[in-house]
């Protein structure tokens, strides 16, 4: 069980306590980030463009997802380990859904698993949910829907995308969602529903006033130095500190100067 369960994340918010998300793929960087104590780690399906170079997340398959996060679970014991349901693992049907959530919990040993979409997926999430297979929603820029959205856009701008994303709120909580994700929409709107909802929304690129945040790991931490956005802080700057480690490795193995005499053996 992990120190952080869904009823916990309930209370967070009940008593105004911030939530504190970040994705993770590995083992490594898991035992790092749990040990710093965040509350959730999730395998988010970015990994195929972060770890995989993909264009876009659509392509990940459920093999990968199980296998990043049979990872994140070994290195995580406090932790909550959400793992995110890739495109056409759910959507068919809730049957569909029940089979696919059912086999990367029991697969990887998550806690939780993501999906995206609204009020259409409520009735995939109430039959998830009544299984006992906890569900954390994704509304706003849903990823896997880019190409229909026409591209990485703020959602919710216009009064009637604002309207539906209130509905799909509602009807994620209804359903027996745990904790919703806001991506890419604007901060009013996600305070409204944030404060309309009972259980914690987590905001990325979505203002201050949700319950808690949630940042791509590689991008806060200016490893990912292929893409930056406006909502991402960069805490620290690896990919130069990489770039240079990288450098002068080389520099010394090219003069002789690595490995020195307390790198290597004697008899
Ligand atoms: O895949 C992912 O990393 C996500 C987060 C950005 C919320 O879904």
């Amino acid at each position: 069980m992990p120190s952080i369960t869904t009823r916990a994340l309930l209370e967070m918010k009940e008593k105004g306590e911030r939530i504190v998300a970040l994705t993770c793929y590995d083992a490594l960087f898991a035992r790092l980030l749990d040990a710093t104590g965040v509350d959730i780690l999730l395998v988010g399906d970015s990994l195929n463009q972060v770890l995989a170079g993909a264009p876009s997340t659509l392509s990940a398959t459920l093999e990968q997802m199980i296998y990043h996060t049979t990872m994140v679970r070994r290195g995580t014991e406090h932790a909550l380990v959400v793992c995110d349901m890739p495109f056409l693992t759910y959507q068919v049907s809730p049957e569909q859904a029940l089979t696919n959530c059912g086999r990367a919990m029991k697969d990887s040993g998550c806690h939780a698993v993501k999906l995206e979409g609204g009020q259409t997926m409520a009735p995939t999430v109430r039959r998830l949910v009544e299984v006992g297979i906890p569900v954390m929603g994704h509304i706003g820029l849903t990823p896997q829907s880019v190409h229909a959205l026409g591209g990485y856009r703020v959602q919710g701008r216009d009064e009637a995308t604002a309207e539906r994303l209130k509905a799909d709120a509602a009807a994620l909580q209804d359903a027996g969602a745990f904790a919703i994700v806001l991506e890419l929409v604007p901060a009013a709107l996600a305070s409204q529903i944030s404060k309309a909802l009972t259980i914690p929304t987590i905001g990325i690129g979505a203002g201050p006033a949700c319950d808690g945040q949630v940042l791509v790991l590689h991008d806060m931490l200016g490893l990912n130095d292929q893409f930056s956005a406006k909502f991402v802080k960069k805490y620290a700057a690896l990919a130069e500190d990489v770039r240079e480690a990288a450098r002068v490795y080389a520099a010394e193995v090219r003069e002789g100067r690595y490995p020195g005499p307390e790198h290597s053996f004697g008899k």
